[in-house]
């Protein structure tokens, strides 16, 4: 391994990155591989980030780098003058893995650039103009995706005025109901709230699009009740409002099916992705039915570096590791493994106030004794597991509930060596 000076790279950094970006670790990469990252300090970490949910197949993974490297020999780069058969292999394989409802693509290189897609999608195809987020939803921080974004204030600070006719309806977030009520007594009054908006604020005849997380990614590892989530398919499609769900951060594998909306059996009318579908290339993708997107007129968007050959090739590879390698299986069995043993430690320790998620994509809310977030309690449990080799971030807005997300070829003693981990740093 080449050596490195960690102290050196930080202090060039600090000298010449925007301040703006703010790393999660002190960490300086030198090489990674699978669950592995090794850094400058000449240690091994074990990367339950995933290079935030992105690395879903690990650090690295050789099938993906060989066809990268290939495609690199052949051609680097397109700006749309010329056709090439990476992008088309990756629609047509996305056709396959994606909801039946989704059939055509429109690649991009991050998801924030995919939200705005979608975003002038709904818009250009309905000629409506509003847009009803949720808050607590994230959604990316150019100006269009950050007006929708509520996870923090601090996104849209001092950027205003964002967006017109973006409406912010309740994420269903049970653990801490938006509306002050109990889950069992609740009749969804979310979802009131919504259909309020849709009579005070905003006629459901204006509205382009609901963009919706399958699952809240930034703003908590929320599951929503299965019955909100099918509510809202029963209202866009009675009002004509396109759904779209945002599956950046939950596609690919991350919550136990290639797309999360598989777990309501939802259709949603548009879908966003990007973070896992090239292994770390940048690419991002928007996806929709035949009959929405073949109503997008030619040059009514565009792009010079969208589906690059080379992440396009990586894409391909990463499908076809997921298939092949069967990792959504493996990925369930090694999560159901982790949810039984977290929840067995939540009964040992009140300060885990709730534990939920899909797939290897798990949050954990530390909770102070009167429910109130344990910010500072995580950020020790994580001091400590960084100590020990574990790389763990956090989420929502009180930075109090950790997230596990690592790669979904991480293997059952590779979870068990890291829940020991945590287990240790939680209760010694
Ligand atoms: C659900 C969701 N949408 C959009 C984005 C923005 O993606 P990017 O950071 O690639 O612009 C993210 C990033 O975390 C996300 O989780």
């Amino acid at each position: 391994m080449p050596e490195t000076n960690s102290t050196d790279i930080i202090t060039r950094a600090k000298a010449h990155l925007t301040p703006a970006l703010v790393f999660h670790t002190d960490i300086v990469a030198v090489e990674a591989e699978g669950l592995y990252v090794w850094g400058g300090d000449g240690r091994r970490y074990m990367d339950f980030s995933s290079g935030l949910a992105t690395v879903n197949l690990g650090h690295c993974p050789p099938t993906v780098t060989a066809a990268a490297k290939d495609q690199m020999e052949r051609l680097i780069h397109s700006g749309c003058i010329f056709y090439y058969q990476s992008e088309v292999e990756l629609a047509e394989r996305l056709a396959r893995v994606t909801p039946a409802s989704i059939e055509m693509f429109f690649f991009s290189n991050s998801g924030a650039e995919a939200v705005e897609g979608a975003l002038k999608l709904a818009r250009f195809v309905t000629g409506r103009q509003g847009i009803i987020a949720f808050t607590g939803g994230f959604h990316g921080r150019t100006l269009g995706a950050v007006s929708l974004t509520t996870s923090n204030v601090k996104y849209r600070n001092r950027y205003h005025p964002l967006l017109p006719s973006v409406y912010h309806a309740p994420y269903p977030y049970c653990y801490r109901c938006p509306m002050g009520k109990e889950r069992a007594t609740c009749h969804t009054d979310c979802f009131e709230q919504l259909k309020r908006i849709l009579r005070h604020q905003i006629n459901p005849q204006e509205v382009a699009c609901m963009v919706f997380e399958p699952i809240l990614g930034e703003g908590g590892y929320v599951v929503p009740p299965d019955d909100y989530v099918m509510k809202l398919r029963e209202l866009c499609t009675k009002e004509g409002i396109l759904l779209v769900a945002d599956e950046v951060q939950t596609g690919f594998g991350r919550a136990g099916k290639w797309f999360a909306c598989e777990h309501w059996g939802l259709q949603p009318d548009i879908i966003t992705m990007a973070k896992g579908i090239a292994s770390g290339f940048p690419l991002s993708a928007v996806g929709a039915s035949r009959e929405i997107m073949t109503r997008w007129t030619p040059g009514a968007h565009g792009t010079t570096f969208g589906g690059n050959p080379v992440a396009c090739a990586a894409a391909c590879a990463t499908i076809d590791a997921i298939e092949n390698g069967s990792l959504l299986e493996r990925s369930a069995e090694v999560s159901a493994y982790a949810m039984t043993r977290i929840r067995d430690l939540q009964r040992r320790c009140p300060s885990l106030g709730d534990v939920r998620g899909k797939g290897m994509m798990i949050g954990m809310e530390f909770i102070n004794p009167d429910k109130t977030p344990a910010k500072t309690f995580l950020e020790k449990t994580q001091l400590k597991c960084l100590e020990a080799g574990l790389i763990i971030v956090e989420c929502g807005i009180d930075k109090n509930i950790a997230r596990l997300m690592p790669p979904l070829v991480t293997t059952k003693d590779q979870m068990q060596e890291a829940l020991d981990i945590f287990e240790e740093a939680l209760l010694v």
